[in-house]
């Protein structure tokens, strides 16, 4: 189902690959809901699709609205709507980021041994998440992804970008998987390969496709105090540009709130 998320008032909208405009709050269609939103949260993938990367399936037309995670109260309901009301108060990630920090967290109470990568100030926050090893990706074993305890990785999470097939491979276990969040040409045809070749070790490229289910098992377990999400910094939507900023920087640790 889409979302239309808005503050009364105002809606921000990307009018070109350039830039931003106010329009007025939209109607929603007969498969749509209206969200008065409390707070959003910006993500790499709305500077990405602004700088035009995802041309030309996103943007398919301007305006546009960025930033896919919202939460906030209904105000109306398209007519073919059944399991949404006014009044409801919702959260929808449709594209979460900040995403390391839930890795972490997920593959821990999932009974793994985990090794993490962080830059150097985010060591001892990396290791409260409950990660078991953590190397400063900007040092030498780092950057080699070497476990300091020796261990080959079942599985690695890869939320970094840059990262050649030929650093994970001797890290991996036998049949040791890597899940790239970010995959580009290259990885794509590491893929590709491994495929025609049928390696045991696999690069596996995961675009997220949000599914109601994996959002209220994870609201359960944020409720349940079992993961925690840091905020890294909070915005006005008037001053979405700075958030943006923050975003494309690369260096935010955690969420990038944005609120009316
Ligand atoms: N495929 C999908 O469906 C999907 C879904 C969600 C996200 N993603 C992608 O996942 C990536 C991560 O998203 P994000 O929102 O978590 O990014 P982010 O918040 O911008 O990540 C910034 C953090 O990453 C750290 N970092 C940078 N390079 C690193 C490296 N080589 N090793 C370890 N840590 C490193 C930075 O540390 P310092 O500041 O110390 O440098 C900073 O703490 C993005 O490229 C995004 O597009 C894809």
């Amino acid at each position: 189902m889409p979302l239309r998320a808005t503050t009364p008032g105002t809606v921000l909208y990307f009018h070109s690959l350039s830039g931003h405009v106010h329009v007025p709050v939209p109607t929603p269609r007969k498969d749509e809901v209206l969200l008065k939103v409390e707070a959003s949260s910006l993500n790499a993938f709305d500077w990405k699709i602004k700088k035009g990367v995802a041309r030309p399936i996103l943007p398919r037309k301007f305006p546009y609205i960025p930033a896919t995670d919202v939460a906030g109260e209904i105000i109306e309901v398209g007519s073919e709507v059944k399991n949404f009301k006014a009044g409801y108060n919702v959260v929808a990630i449709l594209n979460h980021f900040g995403v390391g920090h839930y890795a972490v967290q997920l593959a821990k109470l999932g009974n793994s041994h985990v090794t993490a990568t962080c830059g150097a100030r985010n060591i001892e926050f990396v290791k409260s998440l409950g990660a078991d090893e953590v190397l400063d990706y900007k040092t030498p074993d780092g950057a080699a992804l070497k476990s300091p305890s020796g261990r080959k990785y079942d599985a690695v999470i890869q939320c970094a970008t840059g990262i050649p097939w030929s650093t994970f491979e001797p890290n991996l276990a036998k049949n040791g998987k890597v899940i790239d969040l970010t995959p580009g040409p290259s990885a794509m045809l590491t893929f590709a390969w491994q495929k025609l070749t049928f390696s045991k070790k696999q690069l596996v490229p995961l675009l997220v496709i949000p599914k109601g289910e994996n959002l209220v098992f994870l609201v359960k377990l944020l409720k349940e105090g079992k993961i925690k999400t840091l905020i890294d910094s909070k915005h006005l939507l008037g001053k979405a540009e700075d958030a943006w900023g923050k975003s494309a920087d690369g260096h935010a640790t955690g969420k990038i709130i944005l609120e009316p």
